[in-house]
């Protein structure tokens, strides 16, 4: 689908279909009004007729409106006028794209982006929608046979238009359409990768797509280490969780290097487990299926470094990606296995299922002592109890600098992929306490098992401005990869890169 910004009459629209917004109440937005002007009051008595109030959800498709010269106008619901926000606002691009797909328009032009948010300029309005448009049109048909992929209703649009009030706003929106369409190609990358099966996405695979990913972006290196490099760099965390697994582990480094020479680099590290079965300490069957998307953080990291890629941001990004299996067997390793980590720190392993801090505990420390990096975010799928605590909203925060939080938060505000805060006190650290090695993977008890998570990285990146974004309750949504948390972190990036003296530098 091609996606463009323009400023026109929405009377003058030569498309498949029109797309203007209505509040409740039948209050019609100023677009809608110009159409219901310019039609003889069209709009006003097809609503008249009690078709459409303007709640929040609802759409109205009109035919052969008189004098426009479109071939169908949607009416789109917008809610209560003083209630309009930003949320509110992306619902109704998401309600309209969902419309829209249902239709068999070929072109349209959206007139959404015109509604007036408070606190919002016409940029994050065309940004928001050529996002949340992209989101609503993402299929995943792959894995379906012939006969079922011939079945599925075509996607006819071939090119939206988001229009804006005034030609002067037409520059901005242009870099604003830029963003929206990069974050959204590394959403729909990643949610391919975590929709991918777990048959197919493996450890190698991974690599292999990050390697197909620098051949698309000729800014973007990757370098893979193996099991043998692995050992040599003391990774026994990490090769710990993959002893399991027929399945070799990998480490993904990427790298692209277009800000200023010698800018110490953001460090991006994702957590990659391509399968979660739980280990020896194994999980119940109900739902483990899902596990397969506990490789999210690492498809994430991916998707983040290809809308950074598509962008050209000048930013120094390195990525460490360390990808296993998490599988049982008669070489895994067992619960009272004590392993060193490359730090150094030995590590008493209580129960295997908490792998993922073992493998993000070496990536981390190989990010550290490699790049020394201005900044680090890991982000993972590493807490059930996260899902327990937040719900399925937010995505948990954990940082050791709170300027680095405030700007995560704020950019995942802006992009409505939020974050929230939880603590990261020492208070928790005892809580990790081991019998017989420096550090235990898990607590004894059921308390705050996010933030003991969340500790237990912190013994590992002391020295480094970190943040951990726990995705377990976003990354994936009814069975489907949500490729959360790429918008956030783009967004976060090109912040980042515009400052001259970042708040986190
Ligand atoms: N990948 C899981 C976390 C997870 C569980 C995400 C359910 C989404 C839904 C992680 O490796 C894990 O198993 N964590 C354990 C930790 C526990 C053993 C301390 C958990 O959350 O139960
Ligand atoms: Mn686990
Ligand atoms: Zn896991």
């Amino acid at each position: 689908m091609h996606s463009l910004v323009k400023s026109g009459h929405p009377a003058k629209q030569r498309a498949g279909c029109v797309m203007v917004g209505v509040f409740e109440r039948r209050t019609l937005s100023a677009a809608a009004a110009a159409l219901d002007q310019a039609s003889g009051n069209a709009l006003g008595s097809a609503l008249r007729r009690g078709d459409l109030d303007g709640k929040a959800g609802q759409t109205l498709l009109l035919h052969h409106v008189p004098k426009l010269v479109a071939d169908r106008v949607l009416l789109v619901g917008l809610g209560r006028e003083r209630d309009f926000d930003a949320a509110a606002y992306r619902k109704a691009c998401a309600t309209a794209a969902r419309a829209l797909r249902a239709t068999g328009a070929i072109d349209a032009v959206s007139y959404l982006t015109h509604l007036p948010v408070k606190g919002r300029d016409v940029a994050a309005a065309v940004r928001d929608a050529a996002l949340v448009t992209a989101d609503e049109f993402y299929r995943f048909d792959a894995f379906r046979g012939a006969r079922a992929r011939e079945d599925l209703p075509p996607l006819r649009l071939e090119r939206i238009s988001f229009d804006v009030p005034r030609r002067s706003d037409l520059p901005a929106a242009e870099t604003a359409l830029a963003q929206g369409q990069a974050m959204a190609a590394g959403v729909a990358f990643t949610k391919d990768l975590g929709n991918t099966p777990p048959n197919v996405c493996t450890p190698s695979w991974l690599a292999e797509q990050a390697r197909a990913l620098a051949r698309a972006h000729a800014s973007v290196k990757v370098r893979v280490l193996d099991r043998v490099a692995m050992k040599k760099l003391g990774m026994g965390a990490l090769l710990a969780v993959a002893r399991g697994s027929r399945q070799p582990p990998r480490l993904i480094v990427l790298e692209y290097l277009r800000g200023a020479k010698g800018d110490k680099p953001v460090a991006l590290v994702g957590k990659g487990i391509t399968f979660d079965t739980g280990g020896i300490s194994i999980k119940p069957s109900d739902k483990m299926d899902e596990m397969k998307f506990d490789m999210c953080g690492a498809a994430s990291v991916l998707g983040t470094f290809k809308a950074v890629a598509q962008l050209g941001l000048p930013v120094n990004l390195v990525g460490v990606v360390p990808t296993c299996e998490n599988m049982p067997g008669g070489e895994a390793t067992r619960p009272g296995d004590i392993v060193t980590s490359m730090a150094g720190i030995t590590i008493e392993v209580l129960n295997t299922d908490a792998e993922g801090r073992l493998i993000l505990c070496d990536a981390l420390t190989y990010a550290e002592k490699h790049y020394q990096p201005a900044v680090c975010v890991d982000v993972a799928t590493l807490t059930g109890a996260i899902v327990v605590a937040l719900g399925a909203f937010p995505s948990g925060l954990f940082s050791n600098t709170p300027a680095l939080a405030r700007s995560l938060l704020e950019a995942g505000e802006d992009i409505g992929d939020r974050a929230w805060q939880l603590p990261l006190w020492e208070d928790y650290q005892p809580m990790l306490r081991s019998e017989h090695a420096d550090v235990a993977n898990i607590s004894g008890g059921r308390e705050a098992g996010s933030i003991t998570a969340a500790s237990f990285l912190h013994r590992f990146t002391r020295k480094m401005k970190w943040a951990h974004l726990d995705i377990a309750a976003t990354a994936w949504k009814a069975k489907r990869a949500t490729g959360r948390p790429v918008p956030l972190l783009t967004r976060w990036l090109a912040e980042y890169a515009r400052r001259t003296e970042p708040a986190v530098k």
